[in-house]
This record gives structure tokens, C-alpha cells and sequence, in this order.
């Protein structure tokens, strides 16, 4: 009898046990989905030490809630009103470089609550089809965000196509512009192992880079060649410069994104008027990646895609020694008028 009773307690004992571990897991499970799915307190304005508007923390979770779902088209005309959400020109663009880091910027400033990223680059202003459709064609490409929020696109061509400048100058004057570089060799390499891999998935055969690079008939370097044009960026900053004061622009150390991210974003939140947000909790070293990855919450994180980050073919050192000789002078200018100066060879 004594036998039985004790065997009904254990088992009683042990439903007991479970309905507290799954209901302590439930829970954990449950608050990390309605950070991801539902905003919990509104995102009310405050004004931080310098004026400017403090985002509360918590609305970092909304990135990854109601407004990811909203990106994916998932949102009704009526949740849209009633949350407040709007589709904001962009206040700050990313010009610039290819193969500079571009998406990681974007990414990594995306972590900020008061960012808020278009997705896809968009090509408004460097594609005469796309800019023919009007502004607010653009607008319309623009994700959800709240009003006190911001909207960055990037767009990499923007930054050495001819017509840009203009056409953003006449959208807005005052727009910020975010240029990010690298070491320029090393730039022009990356440029090209991308587009060798564009042809290898084709089953086409491509030069190698130093056949591009070097002409060979003068034995110089060669200007034609876009990767090379691409990577001499005081030439196109200057176009740029006919329209917009050096003020409204933050060059972004590309090559120290890549092994240092945080004092990068940090400059930038400064530009940009931002409450330093982003923190070293948001960013976390993926060894097996070999880069920087991004994490959002306890429940989400993500490294880039793994088209970035590309191993580079070998380039003979005399093209490298050529081209750096060949980039030095306009480096060299690019730092003067910037005011960065990088240790570029
Ligand atoms: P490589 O592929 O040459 O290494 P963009 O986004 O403008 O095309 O730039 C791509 C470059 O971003 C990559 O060039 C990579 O080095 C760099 N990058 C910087 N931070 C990165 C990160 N956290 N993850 C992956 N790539 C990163």
C-alpha cells in the first residue's frame, strides 16, 4: 500500500515537474516570437543629451517584428494607419564604392533602431528608365518606417555614374551621403573576382586580371578598364563636389569595416545625428565566415550572404606594385579633400 502511494507521488511529482518546464520553455519561446512579431510598447519620442529624439531600445525588436513583416507585403491597409507607418524618401544614401562594403554598411546601420533599410538596391537615379517614372515611383520602393525613423538605400553605381549628382541634388540638397572605401587595388581585385564568377556560373572563360588591368601595349596601367576607373575616387568625387558641399559626405574605412566594424558605425551615427545605438553586442565575430556577423536580438542573427567575402584569385606583384604606384597621387588628393586619411600604400 505504503509502496503504491509513494509510487502515485512520484508520478504526480513528475507531471507536476514537466507542466513547469514546459510551460518556463513556452514562455522563453513565447516572448521571443512577440518580439519578433508584435510591437509590445509604442515607440514614444524623447529627447536624448544632444536634442536629438532617443529611440527606446525596445524598437529594436520592431525591426525584426511588424516592420519585417510588413516588407514582406504582409501588412493591411489598416495596420499600416494604424501603427503610423510610412513610406519616407531617404535621408541618407549610400553612393558608394562597389565591392567597398556596401551591403555590410547598409546591414550593420540597419541595426540602429532608427534605421530603416530598403532592401533591394534600387537604381533610381543612375538608370534613365527607372528615374523617368518619377519620384515617387521611388518613394513607393521604400520600406515601412515610422516617422521619426530613417530610410537608407544604397545603391553602388550611383557613385560613378555621371547624371547622379544632379538628380539627387534636385530630390533633396540637403541629403547625407555615405561613401564607403577600400584600399584601391585590393578594391579593383574584388570588382573583378566578381564578375569572374558572374562568367564562371555562365561556363564562360574570362581574361585574367592582369591582362585587364595592364595595357599591353604601353605596359602602364589601364584606364579603360571600369575596375581600374572605378577605383580612382577622388575623379568621381569631385564631380560630385559640383553639387554637394564635402560636409554632406562620411567616407567609411572599408578595410577597417571588415576586421573593426564598431568605431566605423559609430562615426556614422554621429553624421547621421543618431544616439549611439549600436554596441558590440550587435556584432560578433563568425570565425567560420571570417567576417563579422549581426545579430539583432537574443532570438535573431545573420552574417551577410556568401557572395561577400570572396576569395581573391592571385594577382602577379608586379600588377599590384604598378597599380598602387599608379593610385598614390590620387589617393593622395582623395585624402585631401576628405580629410581621412588612410594607410594606403
Ligand atoms: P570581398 O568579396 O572582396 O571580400 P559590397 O557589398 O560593396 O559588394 O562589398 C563586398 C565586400 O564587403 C566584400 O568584399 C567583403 O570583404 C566586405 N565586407 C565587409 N564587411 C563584411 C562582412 N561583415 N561580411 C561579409 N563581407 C564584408
Amino acid at each position: 500500500m505504503l509502496f503504491k502511494q509513494q509510487a502515485l507521488l512520484r508520478q504526480k511529482l513528475f507531471v507536476l515537474g514537466s507542466l513547469a518546464i514546459g510551460s518556463l520553455l513556452y514562455l522563453v519561446a513565447r516572448v521571443g516570437s512577440l518580439d519578433r512579431l508584435q510591437p509590445l510598447c509604442p515607440i514614444d519620442g524623447r529627447f536624448g543629451p544632444h536634442g536629438q529624439e532617443e529611440i527606446p531600445l525596445r524598437a529594436l525588436q520592431f525591426k525584426r517584428g511588424l516592420l519585417h513583416e510588413f516588407r514582406k507585403g504582409n501588412a493591411t491597409k489598416e495596420q499600416i494607419r494604424l501603427h503610423n507607418l510610412v513610406q519616407q524618401l531617404p535621408k541618407a544614401i549610400i553612393i558608394g564604392v562597389r565591392k567597398g562594403g556596401t551591403r555590410a554598411l547598409l546591414e550593420m546601420l540597419n541595426l540602429h533602431p532608427a534605421v530603416v533599410k530598403a532592401s533591394q538596391e534600387i537604381h533610381f537615379f543612375d538608370n534613365d528608365e527607372n528615374y523617368a517614372k518619377g519620384i515617387e515611383w521611388y518613394r513607393k520602393k521604400m520600406p515601412f518606417s515610422y516617422p521619426h525613423q530613417i530610410t537608407i538605400e544604397k545603391s553602388p553605381a550611383y557613385f560613378i555614374t555621371e547624371e547622379v549628382p544632379e538628380r539627387i541634388y534636385k530630390m533633396n540638397s540637403s541629403i547625407k551621403l555615405l561613401i564607403i572605401v577600400r584600399e584601391p587595388t585590393t578594391r579593383a581585385i574584388s570588382d573583378y573576382t566578381q564578375v569572374l564568377e558572374g562568367k564562371e556560373r555562365k561556363n564562360k572563360t574570362y581574361y585574367k586580371f592582369e591582362k585587364l588591368a595592364i595595357d599591353a601595349n604601353t605596359c602602364e596601367v589601364n584606364t579603360k578598364y571600369k575596375a581600374v576607373r572605378t577605383s580612382i575616387y577622388t575623379k568621381h568625387l569631385e564631380r560630385w563636389l559640383k553639387y554637394f558641399p564635402i560636409e554632406q559626405f562620411h567616407i567609411v574605412d572599408g578595410d577597417r569595416l571588415i576586421t573593426e566594424p564598431l568605431p566605423e558605425l559609430q562615426m556614422v551615427e554621429k553624421f547621421l545625428n543618431l544616439p549611439p545605438r549600436i554596441s558590440q553586442y550587435n556584432l560578433y565575430f563568425n570565425a567560420t565566415r571570417g567576417f563579422y556577423c549581426l545579430r539583432f536580438n537574443i532570438v535573431f542573427n545573420k552574417c551577410l550572404a556568401g557572395s561577400k567575402g570572396r576569395i581573391h584569385p592571385e594577382v602577379d606583384t608586379s600588377v599590384i606594385t604598378k597599380l598602387r604606384k599608379f593610385f598614390h597621387p590620387f589617393n593622395q588628393k582623395f585624402y585631401q579633400i576628405t580629410g581621412r586619411t588612410f594607410n594606403w600604400p
